[in-house]
């Protein structure tokens, strides 16, 4: 296994749509180990292939407070969404940033597990919020773009600043410790 680098906002590689998965090989099976390794590591609770720079339709979530209920989703597909509901988001490839998303509260998704078999899943609360965040990375879409003009400028700006203060010193910033990141 191996922990992957996570790109970062304003990276345009995040704008890439990921492709299906045809291949449910051994290959496939190793994304899927390092992207939970990474995912864990981070420590986030959710991570699209995008992130890592792999654009096929893979994404691992885990939203348990023990860690030990990991769920990956290939090829997801969005079949039943239902309610509304707010959250504020944090995302592994836009640092220090949280802001409420409105998001379907309840959905139900049909997926592929790494073997290939066909299965569907109802989500709701965070785990619905999370599967949607992830699915929107295979789709090249963040968080912040459901954000206002005037703010996203604003973090674009922040972040590209910051990305240039990194080459000198990565100092951490101080940051919401306390949210997941997904
Ligand atoms: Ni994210």
């Amino acid at each position: 296994m191996a922990q992957l680098p996570i790109l970062e906002y304003p990276d345009p590689r995040l704008r890439i749509r990921a492709e299906q998965v045809t291949e449910f090989d051994a290959e496939l099976a190793q994304l899927v180990a390092d992207l939970f390794e990474t995912m864990y590591e981070a420590p986030g609770i959710g991570l699209a292939a995008t992130q890592v720079n792999v654009h096929r339709r893979v994404l691992v979530v885990d939203v348990s407070e023990e860690r030990n209920e990991p769920i990956c989703l290939i090829n997801p597909e969005i079949v039943h969404a239902d309610g509304k509901v707010s959250y504020e988001e944090g995302c592994l490839s836009v640092p220090d940033v949280f802001e409420a998303v409105e998001r379907a509260e309840r959905i139900k998704v049909r997926a592929c597990d790494k073997r290939g078999e066909t299965f569907e899943l109802e989500a709701e609360g965070l785990l619905a919020i999370c599967i949607q965040h992830e699915m929107d990375h295979l789709e090249g879409k963040l968080f912040v773009d459901y954000l206002s003009t005037l703010k996203r400028d604003r973090l674009k700006k922040k972040a590209l600043k910051k990305a240039k203060r990194d080459v000198a010193d990565r100092e951490p910033e101080a940051s919401n410790a306390s949210a997941p990141l997904i």
